[in-house]
């Protein structure tokens, strides 16, 4: 009877972890609890154009491409600055050598499909596959 009051409790505890776990790991998944996401819900609903500044041109600093360093720093950083789990480190050159004898093509499609402890588009959701070139190319001129 015990065991049985034990593992319901324990099952219960499982449920209410996934409760909490399921949408936090959504949200950050989807990108609402990035920082520019939330910087984004704090905005002012109203926003003073001062002269001289190019409002036409505003839409595109928002929702424009991302640059290969903002990406890199984003999404790659977390892994690749510290050599994580076995990626090859930002700006060492043995650690990429290998890697880069196979070739700027197949590296941008193993990045894409992900490799091993490597998560597809290196966790970049919304990167497309040029984005994804473009970042493997800076890292790769960063051992050059
Ligand atoms: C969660 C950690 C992680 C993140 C985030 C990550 N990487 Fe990696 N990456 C790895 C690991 C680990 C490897 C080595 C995989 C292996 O060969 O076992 C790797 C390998 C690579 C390789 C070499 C692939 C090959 O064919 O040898 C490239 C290129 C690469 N990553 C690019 C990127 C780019 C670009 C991003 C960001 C958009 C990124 N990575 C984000 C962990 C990560």
């Amino acid at each position: 009877m015990d065991l049985i009051i034990k593992l319901t409790k324990l099952k219960l505890a499982w449920v209410l972890c996934l409760a909490v776990l399921v949408p936090v790991a959504y949200a950050k998944l989807s990108g609402s609890l990035s920082v520019d996401a939330i910087k984004e819900r704090l905005k002012p609903m109203g926003q003073v154009n001062v002269i001289g500044t190019d409002a036409a041109a505003a839409p595109t600093a928002i929702s424009g491409a991302k640059t290969p360093i903002q990406i890199y720093e984003q999404n790659c950083k977390m892994c690749h600055a510290t050599g994580l789990a076995g990626a090859p480190k930002f700006g060492n050159k043995a650690d990429w050598a290998t890697r880069i004898s196979q070739g700027l093509d197949t590296l941008v499609q193993t990045a894409w499909d992900g490799i091993r402890a490597m998560p597809p588009k290196g966790n970049c959701i919304d990167c497309t596959k040029e984005d994804i070139k473009v970042t493997v190319e800076y890292m790769i001129d960063a051992v050059k």
